[in-house]
């Protein structure tokens, strides 16, 4: 493990490899003791990344998976946009378990804010591509398309003017509230609560006003005192804005690049970052899945892997691993080294396809590879494995050519394999 760890260096980021869900705050969780901030990057709350930890299942969507680490600093980055009672929801949940993470919580004063009204403008949308432009998304309804219009739109407001807002400007924040509540109002049929807008922000400020600050403090960490910083990429590469199955993806930018551009950091400190990726593959809301089961085998494997949303709890489509997916968001990403989760999940399957390149009609070539039909639930060493387990992540390994160091073998803390 120690060699692994020093193999990591500095500046490590997690970046999930499918459309989301592959498991990525699990090994947030399980780094994060070997690093000293943690620090997330972009999204807001259609994350949800669970960890089981003695039995008890924690979920975060805004806060990082790695906030249970007593002590280290814990960042919210200039490319997050934030549901203030959300993360008040999170702050509390948290202290109730005995953990005060507001004196170690830093936000980036650059972070939109994500209005109540942007979750009603965001189902507005929906219900209008689902008329009028063949299908909807199947978004989170959590705001996020419109708090990133907005952010795009330069008309969005920032934990900066919140800051700013209670510290003797208020008027202008109030204004620029009535301003966009009348255009929500016009243009989307949506009604905003302004005094409730109000009260929220107020609530939100007289918690974590003192968290607010320049996203500068990350290379003071760094640079000057040294310490090492653990980056938590939310969404997944196939849902990224630019690199994704567009239209069928999230709003902002979910691969490495995006995870440094979130936070202020240049590329060149990035020191290693792993792509987390299902042993097959799932996908919530709408969107292309050539590997997609839908039938008893979608079932099985959304059974076997209790493959419902963290965030939403809708059933997650279910499927095989797509090879050509993982070199893609590999190339996309620079992964340097892979953290295949879910590997238990398939240990009933006689047979596991994996797909290989897509055929000219769309149908996708697979290859078959022989199951192991033994448990590997809980293992924690690498030979421990059935071979034919062994062999599929051999075979994950060499097609990509990136180690799989680490290898999730069920959903507790301790269910990992690390090489
Ligand atoms: P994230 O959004 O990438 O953090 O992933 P989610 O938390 O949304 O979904 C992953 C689910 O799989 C959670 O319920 C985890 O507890 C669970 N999980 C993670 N790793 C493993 C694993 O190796 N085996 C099994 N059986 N479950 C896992
Ligand atoms: P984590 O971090 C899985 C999907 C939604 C929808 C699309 C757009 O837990 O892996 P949005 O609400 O972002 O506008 O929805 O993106 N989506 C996710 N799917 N895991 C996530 O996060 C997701 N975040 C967004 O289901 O298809
Ligand atoms: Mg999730």
């Amino acid at each position: 493990m120690k060699n692994l760890l020093d193999s990591l260096g500095p500046v490590c980021a997690v970046i999930g490899a499918q459309w989301g869900d592959e498991g990525k705050g699990k090994i947030i969780d399980i780094l994060a003791e070997h690093f000293d901030v943690i620090a997330r990057a972009c999204g807001g709350a259609n994350a949800g990344h669970t960890i089981v930890v003695k039995g008890k299942k924690h979920v975060f969507h805004l806060l990082p998976a790695g906030s249970l680490h007593e002590g280290k600093p814990v960042i919210l980055g200039s490319g997050m946009v934030i549901h203030l009672p959300t993360l008040l929801e999170e702050i509390r949940t948290l202290k109730e378990a005995g953990i005060d993470i507001v004196p170690r919580l830093l936000i980036s004063e650059g972070a939109h804010i994500v209005l109540e009204y942007y979750k009603e403008i965001d189902g507005v949308m929906e219900e209008w591509r689902a008329k009028e432009k063949g299908g909807k998304i199947g978004t989170t309804k959590r705001g996020i398309g419109p708090a990133y219009m907005e952010k795009a739109a330069r008309t969005g407001i920032r934990m900066g003017d919140l800051k700013r807002a209670f510290a003797g400007a208020a008027g202008d924040l109030k204004s620029m509230l009535r301003w966009k509540a009348d255009i929500a109002q016009r243009q989307y049929g949506v009604t905003v609560d302004l005094d409730a807008e109000w009260d929220a922000l107020k609530q939100a400020h007289d918690v974590i006003g003192g968290c607010i600050g320049p996203m500068t403090i990350l290379f003071k960490l760094l640079h000057v005192d040294g310490k090492r910083i653990l980056i938590e990429g939310a969404q997944a590469t196939l849902l990224d804005l630019d690199h994704g199955t567009y239209p069928y993806v999230t709003s902002s930018q979910t691969t490495a690049a995006g995870a440094l551009q979130g936070l202020g950091l240049p590329p060149r400190v990035l020191t290693s970052c792993i792509g987390v990726a299902k042993a097959y593959c799932t996908r919530v809301g709408e969107g292309t899945f050539a590997t997609e089961e839908t039938g008893k085998i979608g079932e099985r494997l959304r059974e076997r892997g209790g493959e419902y949303g963290a965030t939403t709890g809708r059933p997650r489509r279910c499927g095989w691993l797509s090879l050509q997916d993982l070199v893609f968001s590999a190339l996309i990403n620079g992964f340097t080294h892979w953290n295949i989760t879910k590997l238990d999940v398939l240990d009933e399957e006689g047979e596991i396809p994996v797909g290989i390149a897509p055929k000219e009609d769309g149908a996708m070539n697979y290859q078959k590879l022989a199951g192991w039909k033994a448990s590997t639930k809980g293992m924690r060493s690498f030979k421990d494995l059935p071979p034919n387990a062994r062999k599929y992540v051999e075979f994950i390994e060499e097609r990509t050519h990136i180690p799989a160091s680490f290898i999730g073998t069920g959903p507790g803390r301790e269910d990992m394999i690390v090489r």
